[in-house]
């Protein structure tokens, strides 16, 4: 049987990568112990920066088959949830922020088989998951303002994540709750004592360069 995968999860984000050779650096992931592969996607319109499309995705997607966790930084956003779908990715995270309609956009990304995440940026309460939580896969507190990498941790939102941790401990439902901006091995192990379960890190795991994503991301996990 295979073993469950020891917690918390580490989600390497590829915009601390070299875009130049993006599809080894995620090969170096992978083999450095990544459980998955974080990808973030920015507009220039939601969020101060242009990143990824769904053209790299499809053509990292041969390079790992960890679960690709797709960001998306990007407003309107349904009009681009089957391309990404259709990419490979496999967690579709969309903002609570992005858009009037989430509930409609989450059903949309169930529907294409995919598990659907709500982030949640540093000013956003946690009632607005109040009458999504039992639709969803995945929560993604933000502990910066999305847009780059390297932010300093905001703390306010270890509060958020322990009032996401018990609104999922009363749905009863399996719902990762994931952490994203300004983790390094202190604010890991705040946040995983806070109840978050997956650890995105950018800065953190490309630290050193390839030779050193087994260490950067062991000492992640084992932080928690
Ligand atoms: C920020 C992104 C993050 C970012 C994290 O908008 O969503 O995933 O890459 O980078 P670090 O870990 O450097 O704060
Ligand atoms: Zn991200």
């Amino acid at each position: 049987m295979p073993q469950a995968p020891s917690l918390p999860l580490i989600a390497p984000s590829i915009l601390s990568a070299d875009f130049a050779r993006l599809g080894e650096e995620v090969r170096v992931l992978d083999a450095a112990g990544a459980d998955w592969i974080h990808v973030d996607v920015m507009d220039g319109h939601f969020v101060p920066n242009l990143t990824i499309g769904p053209g790299v995705v499809k053509a990292l997607r041969p390079h790992s088959a960890r679960p690709f966790d797709v960001h998306l930084m990007i407003a309107p956003v349904d009009r681009f949830l089957g391309e990404f779908a259709a990419a490979g990715a496999d967690i579709i995270t969309i903002h609570a922020e992005a858009g009037a309609h989430t509930h409609r956009s989450v059903q949309a990304i169930r529907g294409l088989g995919r598990k659907a995440g709500i982030s949640l940026n540093p000013a956003t309460p946690v009632t607005v998951l109040d009458y999504l939580i039992d639709e969803i896969d995945l929560v993604l507190v933000m502990s910066v303002n999305p847009g780059f990498g390297g932010q300093g941790f905001i703390t306010s939102q270890l509060r958020k994540i322990e009032a996401v941790r018990a609104m999922i401990a009363k749905s009863g439902r399996e719902i990762r709750l994931e952490v994203d901006g300004g983790i390094d091995i202190e604010t890991a192990r705040a946040c995983v004592a806070a109840g978050a379960d997956v650890l995105v890190a950018g800065t953190a795991s490309f630290r050193g360069g390839p030779a050193h994503y087994a260490a950067n991301i062991a000492a992640l996990r084992g932080a928690g």
